[in-house]
């Protein structure tokens, strides 16, 4: 079983609260590592705690949110191991699996319709990495 860490910070917030519905829906147990409100926060609190337990193996995949996406992504992506993608269509999300065998699914709360959202998580968490020509890429990113 999958355990999906989350985090956001306050423009993210609200679309994270609806992904823990949608999480409860489809039987997945999840870990929020905040924030807890739509009080003014820094993404970096909040990327980094999830990053650190995706990489440490306490989560096995996460999703972060922030207003455009572009901060909490890059937070994330200091991590080691762990590979942060900015999706805003479901297409993205299933080739981030796909082809870049995220483990982070990033959204931007304020620039992304509920519906697509859903979309991108249901097919981020329901798509698997094809390896192969993939793994030497991915093996090539940390510098
Ligand atoms: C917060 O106002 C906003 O800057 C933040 O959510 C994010 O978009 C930054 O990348």
């Amino acid at each position: 079983m999958k355990t999906i860490g989350l985090a956001s910070d306050h423009a993210g917030y609200p679309l994270k609260e609806r992904v823990k519905e949608w999480l409860t829906q489809m039987g997945y147990e999840y870990k929020d590592y905040g924030t807890n409100s739509t009080d003014s926060c820094d993404y970096p609190q909040f990327g980094h705690a999830l990053a650190s337990a995706v990489e440490s193996g306490e989560c096995n995949t996460g999703i972060a949110i922030c207003g455009t996406g572009n901060g909490i992504n890059m937070s994330v992506n200091h991590h080691k191991g762990v590979r942060g993608a900015l999706c805003w269509m479901p297409e993205i999300a299933a080739l981030a699996r796909q082809h870049n065998d995220a483990n982070i699914l990033v959204m931007p709360g304020r620039f992304i319709e509920e519906s697509t959202a859903k979309e991108c998580v249901e097919t981020f968490l329901g798509t698997e990495f094809e390896g192969g020509r993939h793994q030497r890429r991915i093996d090539a990113i940390p510098c």
